[in-house]
């Protein structure tokens, strides 16, 4: 399909002065606009507290460009050209007095620019401000388009509540200021190539498809591993955890795509109504089924870490999880008694984000080799870089008589020569210019995964050290999780 840009629009970053902005937001403009993919006409106006001119702020993310951007460095012209679109407006966004100052800045880009009445707006601020900042642009008029044809758009970051109540508080107050189609909450996971993926290669096949229910899956695993500790945001962590940071949004978003049935046509609201079905059919969580970890020193490739409780920004008795493992089962007929893992922590031995999926056994063991309990054949969707899918099946060991060893039939997204892969940032953002939410969260779908994992965070809350275990960076996280896969011991045997 031949790519149409989005309309001329302004794009205004509350929080321009900030890490997500510096790190992620400009550089992935700054790659859309290299490959020709933004509005003929689009201004982006970055908004913070922090004193800046236009100038000073160009200057200031120009080196922020060159350190952050992937790949060979861009010409400087490039950079500068992509500058010239980015303006500034310091305005302390506590007082709702000085709101104004921006609905004046953006009548003035209007003025000059033919840029329609068009706004796209985006929260790059701390979650505490949501509404403060949202309300303002109500107040001042600047969440309604004056024009036929005009459009706001408001996109939010994650984490989006702090639990089932103020989730739906918040909802409720945007859905009071912008329309429930304007408001764009982000997950950057389903951004990333690999995920979009997993919705092709499940309903473009059939081999798989016919393959992908309870008949022939055994087990589904979920992993977001980081070698990555808290970095400079122990503050927010310590309020957030694994739980939040991690499950609650990219994890259970994830696992949607896996076990969502196929859609009649590919519609944001019908894609939406499927994953918000698939969290309805959650089987409720116990504690039971989830382990909390905690590091403590370690080492990673030779080099000495200290324990979270160390951490900037981190009390030194917290109870703060950096680890989840969990099981759970989805109430339906698809997946009725099949187990779901999520696994997920901080400061792990290794980096690993993938989707595992594992196929049952073969009735009955006719070769030497053949893997025992769980089945020779899985296909592994590695979701970060470098991207790939792996098919894992049984064949003849060269040679022997008869006996079986797992191979891996591999694809590398790197493969595909010429092919850009965009970051997830690029693509989510360029589809709120357009319009398109497929790939953003409904409320309904935000509220039910908050539901789900409701009563795991009111134990902890009220038994903060109960269940918490420790495990010494840079292994694989607490023994403990081992137990989350152990079966009734008939469903071991063939
Ligand atoms: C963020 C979390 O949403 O996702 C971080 O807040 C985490 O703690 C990050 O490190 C992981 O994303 P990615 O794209 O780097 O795998």
């Amino acid at each position: 399909m031949e790519y149409m840009k989005p309309d001329n629009q302004i794009l205004v970053i509350f929080g321009a002065s900030g890490d997500l902005t510096r790190r992620k937001l400009l550089p992935s403009l700054f790659e859309v606009f290299e490959r020709d993919m933004l509005p003929e006409h689009f201004v982006i106006l970055g908004v913070a507290r922090t004193s800046f001119s236009d100038e000073e702020y160009r200057r200031e993310q120009k080196e922020n460009l060159k350190k952050f951007l992937k790949g060979e460095l861009p010409e400087q012209a490039k950079l500068d050209q992509f500058l010239e679109r980015v303006q500034y407006l310091t305005l302390n966004t506590d007082q709702w007095e000085e709101y104004h100052l921006l609905a004046e800045r953006i009548a003035a880009i209007r003025k000059k620019e033919d840029i329609g009445d068009r706004i796209l707006f985006y929260l790059a601020i701390p979650p505490r401000n949501y509404e403060l900042v949202s309300a303002a642009l109500g107040k001042c008029g600047l969440n309604t388009p004056v024009e036929t044809g005009g459009w706001r758009r408001i996109i939010v970051e994650k984490p989006f509540g702090h639990d089932l109540t103020t989730a739906r508080l918040l909802n409720r107050h945007l859905v009071s200021i912008f329309r429930e189609d304007d408001i764009y909450r982000i997950d950057h996971f389903l951004g990333k190539e690999t995920v979009q993926n997993i919705l092709v290669l499940r309903f473009a096949n059939q081999i798989f498809e016919s393959l992908w229910n309870r008949n022939y899956i055994d087990s589904v695993e979920i992993y977001a591993l980081e070698t990555l500790g808290v970095e400079n945001r122990g503050k927010y962590y310590e309020g957030a955890g694994a739980f939040r940071d991690m499950v609650q949004n990219h994890l259970m978003q994830l696992m949607g795509f896996v076990a969502m049935e196929a859609l009649p046509a590919f519609d944001a609201e019908l894609m939406r109504d499927e994953v918000a079905k698939v969290f309805r059919s959650l089987h409720p969580l116990t504690a039971d089924d989830v382990v909390r970890g905690q590091y403590v020193a370690g080492e990673i490739g030779g080099q000495v870490l200290p324990a979270y409780r160390e951490e900037k920004g981190v009390a030194a008795d917290s109870t703060t999880e950096t680890y989840v493992a969990m099981r759970f089962y989805i109430d339906n007929w698809r997946w009725g008694g099949v187990p779901f893992y999520f696994y997920t922590g901080k400061r792990m031995g290794m980096s690993k984000s993938e989707i595992n999926i594992h196929f049952k056994n073969v009735p009955h063991h006719l070769f030497s080799g053949m893997c025992s309990c769980s089945s020779c054949n899985q296909l592994v969707l590695k979701v970060d870089a470098p991207e790939s899918i792996s098919l894992r099946f049984g064949l003849k060991v060269p040679g022997s008589f008869f006996e079986v060893k797992q191979v891996s039939m591999d694809f590398a997204y790197g493969s595909l020569c010429n092919t850009y892969i965009a970051t997830a940032y690029e693509r989510l953002l360029l589809d709120a210019m357009q319009g398109d939410s497929t790939l953003y969260i409904r409320t309904d779908a935000l509220e039910l995964s908050w539901r789900f994992i409701e009563p795991i965070l009111q134990q902890w809350r009220e038994n903060p050290q109960e269940g918490l275990v420790y495990y010494p960076a840079g292994s694989e996280g607490p023994e403990e999780r081992k137990r989350l896969l152990q079966r009734p011991a008939e469903e071991c045997t063939l």
